[in-house]
This record gives C-alpha cells, sequence and structure tokens, in this order.
C-alpha cells in the first residue's frame, strides 16, 4: 500500500510522460500548461487509494486517475472563463494568456484527452467506468450551469445552494473514489459507500474552497482572494449573511456599482461581523462526519482506512 504522497510522485511522473500532439501549438500549449501548474492531485490520488483498498495493482486504475485529472483541469479552463477569474495555481488563467476562444477549444479536447484515458481500463469494467464517468461528468455541468444562474438571482436558497456544489464539486469526489473502487475490484455495496464518503467531503470541501475564496492568504491561495464576492457568487457565506443581516446591511452583498477592493472589504466585515466563516466551518464539519461514517461502514480492514481519514484531516486543513 502506498502513501499519499507516494501516490502523488507516481501520479505526477504519469502526468509529465503524456504525450500531445505538437500542433496546432495554441491548442495544444494550453493543455501542457494548466496539467503542470502544480494542483493538489486530490481528485485521482482520491481514485489510486480507493482502488488500492481492493488490489495491490493500483496501477490498474492509472488511467482513470489521468482521466479524471485531465477532466478535472478542463473543468478549471471552462470555469475561469465563466468566473472572468484572472489567476489559477498562482499564475494568470489560460484565458488571460492565449484568448477565451483558444481556452473553450483546449478545454474541450482536453474532454477528448480524458477518453482516451478512459478507453484504455480493462473491458470487464470498461461500460461500468464509462456510465460513471458520464453521470460525473454531466453533473459538473449540471452544478456549473446552477452557479451561474445564482449569480443573477437573489432568492437562493442554503438548500438550493448545497445541490448546487454537490453538482458542480462533490459528484466529482465521488465519482473519482468509485471509478478506483470499480477498477480495483470492489462490489457494488462497497463501490456506493465509497461515492457517498467522496460526494459528502466533496460538499464539505467545496464550503472550505468558499471559505478561503475570502479568507484565503493571497500569497498561499494561488487565486483571486474576494473573487467569489466581486462576482456575486451565491455561497454559504452569502446566503447565511443575508439571512442575518438587519436593514440596510444587506445592500453591500448585492450591490454591483461599488469599486471592488471597497464591496470585498465591506461584504468581508458584515462577514465577520456575523461569524459567517465559524457557521460555514460548522456546516462544514456536518458533511465531513457523513463521509467519516461511510468509511466506518465500508467493509474493508480498519488500518486501510486510516490514510483516508488523515487525508480529510489535510484537505480540510488546506490554505489553497
Ligand atoms: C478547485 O479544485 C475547484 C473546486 C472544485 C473548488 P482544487 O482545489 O482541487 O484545485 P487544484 O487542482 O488543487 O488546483
Ligand atoms: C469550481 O467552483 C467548480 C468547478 C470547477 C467545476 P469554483 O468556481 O469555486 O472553483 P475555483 O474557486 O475557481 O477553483
Ligand atoms: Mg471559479
Ligand atoms: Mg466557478
Ligand atoms: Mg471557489
Amino acid at each position: 500500500m502506498h502513501t499519499p504522497i507516494q501516490l502523488q510522485e507516481i501520479l505526477e511522473k504519469a502526468i509529465v510522460e503524456i504525450v500531445y500532439p505538437k500542433h496546432p501549438s495554441n491548442l495544444y500549449e494550453p493543455i501542457r500548461y494548466i496539467m503542470s501548474l502544480g494542483g493538489k492531485r486530490i481528485r485521482p490520488v482520491m481514485v489510486l487509494m480507493a482502488a488500492e483498498l481492493f488490489t495491490d495493482e493500483c496501477v490498474k486504475a492509472l488511467d482513470v486517475a489521468l482521466a479524471i485529472e485531465t477532466f478535472h483541469n478542463f473543468t478549471l479552463v471552462h470555469d475561469d472563463i465563466m468566473d472572468n477569474a484572472p489567476l489559477r495555481r498562482g499564475k494568470i488563467t489560460v484565458h488571460e494568456k492565449w484568448g477565451v476562444n483558444n481556452a473553450i477549444l483546449s478545454g474541450d479536447v482536453m474532454m477528448v484527452e480524458s477518453n482516451k484515458h478512459l478507453s484504455k481500463v480493462d473491458i470487464s469494467v470498461l461500460k461500468q467506468v464509462l456510465d460513471t464517468f458520464n453521470l460525473t461528468a454531466q453533473g459538473v455541468c449540471e452544478g456549473q450551469q446552477l452557479d451561474m444562474e445564482f449569480e443573477q438571482r437573489g432568492d437562493v436558497s442554503i438548500e438550493e445552494y448545497i445541490e448546487m456544489i454537490r453538482l458542480k464539486t462533490a459528484v466529482l469526489l465521488g465519482g473519482a473514489m468509485k471509478l478506483g473502487a470499480v477498477v480495483g475490484g470492489a462490489n457494488q455495496t462497497d463501490a456506493d459507500l465509497l461515492y457517498q464518503f467522496g460526494e459528502n467531503l466533496g460538499i464539505a470541501f467545496q464550503l472550505q474552497d468558499d471559505i478561503l475564496d475570502v479568507y484565503g492568504n493571497p500569497e498561499k491561495f494561488g487565486k483571486q482572494v474576494g473573487g467569489d464576492i466581486i462576482s456575486n457568487k451565491k455561497t454559504f457565506l452569502h446566503l447565511k449573511t443575508l439571512a442575518l443581516a438587519h436593514g440596510d446591511e444587506a445592500k453591500s452583498l448585492t450591490s454591483v456599482d461599488f469599486d471592488q477592493t471597497e464591496k470585498i472589504d465591506q461584504v468581508t466585515k458584515l462577514y465577520n461581523k456575523y461569524e459567517i466563516k465559524e457557521l460555514a466551518t460548522a456546516e462544514m464539519d456536518q458533511y465531513l462526519t457523513k463521509a467519516l461514517q461511510s468509511l466506518n461502514d465500508l467493509a474493508v480492514a480498519d488500518e486501510k482506512k486510516t490514510q483516508f481519514r488523515e487525508l480529510v484531516q489535510q484537505i480540510m486543513e488546506r490554505d489553497r
């Protein structure tokens, strides 16, 4: 059994070895760029860890892990266009560097590249792998659509928000766990439990992402701090504040004609006043508890689960 750090090294090596065509360079250069910017590789590590619960040969799941990481990076390229984001992993975003049209097309090819990785899995699990991957990928698109629509709405509920982040983020962590399990040879019950683990972890993960968007250290975060406030994103922090604010206070949350820095400042002050970070952290903890419950129910030796508990801890204590 490998440690998550060892799995990360296996992955980094495999990512560097992926060969993309050379021409047209403006189509493929952005793929090499985004894939090499040093993401945390959480999802593909989860694929390999899940596989290792059931097989000694985690390399069996390497192609699926590469498919998941490529797909994730594709969603980031398109997400940064939609969110008008200048920074990703501490570097200029693909659409700012190559232009929006180029970023759209490179993203499209990344989806194809994901499929090319997937088609290498053993024929005995190919159908289940494709079905799970497609369901996951479609869920992400649905979540991203809701995320955009919510920017224009003032009546989004917390329940709707949780469903939106379940789709845009959590299904991919769930899918990563399930795919690893399936390739590793898990039965349906265990594969489903691992999906549940990943999905609840994913909801917690996105809540943490929303907290970091406001409270992250700009030196370490790698993305524009306050980006969600500028784009009027309906995050848990925003919605909870809206529910608690008095009188005119909520105006700064929804205003569009503020100076950006001033808006971030005003909104952050309001979040602080209502201790929103603490409330969001408490919400996050509920989903972590659910995730760990699914892990407990899993029919594998307890010592094999320790790494997952450590991974959960690391993910939640992250600063980027
Ligand atoms: C960013 O994911 C997108 C979200 C779902 C919040 P990560 O925080 O895993 O990004 P990288 O891959 O480590 O850069
Ligand atoms: C990310 O949500 C969801 C997907 C990329 C599918 P965010 O828009 O919050 O992610 P970051 O913060 O830009 O990484
Ligand atoms: Mg974004
Ligand atoms: Mg987004
Ligand atoms: Mg975010």
